[in-house]
């Protein structure tokens, strides 16, 4: 009989039916040391962070700027009136309008953010919530030049952890220049690679991040020989 019973426990096994439960108990220390290269993580838990700053309930909200006392530079508001008109519903403009907005001031200041209202008549507030929920635009000054070093998949298993830990050392105080880790940009096959201020560079090798530094800040051409752009792609022509 009791072999019977385990014939049949067996073929339950085989079948995927019973789960055998680990011999001994996982000690805690063993559990506690799988965690500890976890990625950092925020006071509430969460890896990405929440929302930054509340709304101030007691203000009424702001409208839409008056474009009487609302001075705008003629390029951006030349460049915002094109991207107005390549959609079918202007307000869906915002995000490039934010972006250039940005490129100008360097971040989404108030002053942007009241600029691109002025123009596209929209709220601030409107602006403000796209401003706040895209990544690549900022609420808050971070520096003019954004290094967006990509942490994904791809890069990891490339280096990219370290690849971003050496930029970041390289900069030194005073440098007007942002780095950061970056979910997956879109280019793994040129692994580790960094976006500088838009343009794609890879595979960037630990020993070249000094000259990239470098390059950024004198404000020169990141890694030329290195940007996906200059890449023969199958169309021979299409980089040329
Ligand atoms: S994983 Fe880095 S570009 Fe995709």
């Amino acid at each position: 009989m009791a072999d019977e019973t385990k014939v049949i426990e067996q073929e339950r096994a085989l079948a995927g039916e019973i789960i055998a439960a680990p011999e001994q108990p996982v000690p805690i220390e063993q559990s506690i040391a799988a965690f500890k290269d976890e990625p950092p993580r925020y006071a509430d838990g969460s890896r990405v962070p929440g929302w930054d700053d509340a709304a101030d309930l007691t203000k009424d909200p702001a409208t839409i700027p008056d474009p009487a006392t609302t001075p705008v530079p003629d390029e951006l508001r030349a460049e915002i009136e094109d991207l107005m008109t390549r959609y079918p519903d202007p307000k869906s403009a915002s995000i490039p309008a934010l972006a250039a907005a940005q490129r100008l001031h360097g971040w989404c200041s108030p002053e942007a953010i009241t600029q691109v209202a002025c123009v596209m008549r929209l709220t601030p507030g409107y602006l403000i919530a796209v401003a706040s929920f895209y990544d690549m635009l900022d609420t808050k000054p971070v520096g003019r030049c954004r290094v967006y070093v990509c942490t994904n998949i791809s890069c990891s298993l490339n280096g990219a952890d370290e690849l971003l830990d050496a930029v970041k050392g390289e900069l030194r105080e005073g440098d007007d220049i942002h780095a950061r880790g970056f979910e997956c940009l879109g280019a793994c096959d040129i692994a580790p690679m960094a976006s500088v201020d838009g343009v794609y560079v890879g595979p960037i090798a630990l020993d070249e991040v000094p000259t990239l530094v470098e390059q950024i800040r004198k404000g020169e051409d990141p890694l030329p020989e290195k940007q996906l752009i200059k890449r023969r792609s199958v169309d021979p022509e299409a980089n040329a």
